[in-house]
């Protein structure tokens, strides 16, 4: 019987000594020069991450094929994948994107409670079926979050119903911006805490796992590192002189 989702990444993570989700989002335009840096990246990173994080930069302009290739190379060095389009939709939609998800090889899929507690729950059990898993946005990481997920809804804060939401519909992790230190603070502990924006975004990565966070979520700050290689042990080696 195939591992849950959360249970695989904790593993990657254990085995590889490493939190760090690298959030491929190539800038490069043409279809061979994506493929050859998603390829040539993960190269140079995988023996400091656990995971791979693919966003529209990525899976939009590349095939279904082409994407399946990446997740074998990602498979192959022992990580996990994730695919990030946020998944918002009515239930149907949300079923189909994941269908297609599944089948291109990623292991879980990151969605916006705000689809309403069914819906969620209903994506969570399809992704299980599936041996996916669902990763739920509660606090995103950029400045505009405060208007949506920061928003007062019958006296209580909008993540905090995203939280509970997470957490009864049996979502894999959860997602809090490593710009939201009292956020992680507050939710760490309940379930997996993936945290993205850290470097570009302006969150540190020892303060982000000391309020909390299992998973940091990172992108520009090793990709687009004149040597990705060298940047990712660093930050591996700063994580782990926290010794968490
Ligand atoms: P950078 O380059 O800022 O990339 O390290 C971060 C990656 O993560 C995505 N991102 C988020 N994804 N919830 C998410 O699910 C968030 O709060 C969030 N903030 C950033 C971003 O799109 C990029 O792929």
């Amino acid at each position: 019987m195939t591992r849950p989702f959360s249970e695989r990444i904790a593993i990657a993570a254990m085995e590889k000594k490493s939190p760090i989700v690298l959030a491929l989002d190539p800038r490069s335009s043409g279809k061979q020069r994506l493929r050859e840096f998603a390829a040539k990246t993960i190269c140079a990173v995988e023996q400091y991450i656990c995971a791979v994080k693919m966003n529209f930069h990525i899976i939009l302009p590349l095939s279904a094929s082409e994407i399946s290739r990446i997740n074998k190379q990602v498979h192959s060095f022992g990580l996990q994948s994730i695919a990030d389009i946020k998944m918002n939709d009515i239930e149907n939609t949300n079923a189909v994107a994941l269908d297609l998800l599944t089948k291109m090889g990623f292991d879980a899929a990151i969605a916006n409670p705000f689809i309403g507690r069914n819906e969620l729950a209903s994506l969570v059990q399809k992704a299980h079926k599936a041996d996916a898993g669902i990763i739920a946005l509660v606090y995103m990481s950029h400045p505009g979050a405060k208007e949506g997920f920061g928003l007062k809804v019958q006296g209580r804060r909008l993540y905090k119903a995203f939280l509970g939401r997470a957490a009864a519909t049996g979502a894999d992790g959860i997602v809090v911006g490593a710009t939201q230190l009292e956020i992680l603070q507050e939710v760490a502990g309940r379930l997996p805490v993936y945290s993205p924006g850290v470097g570009v975004q302006g969150g540190g990565a020892e303060q982000a796992i000391r309020s909390g966070a299992d998973y940091l979520i990172i992108g520009r700050s090793i990709i687009e590192a004149k040597q990705p290689t060298k940047v990712a042990k660093e930050i591996q080696n700063r994580i782990l002189s926290i010794g968490k």
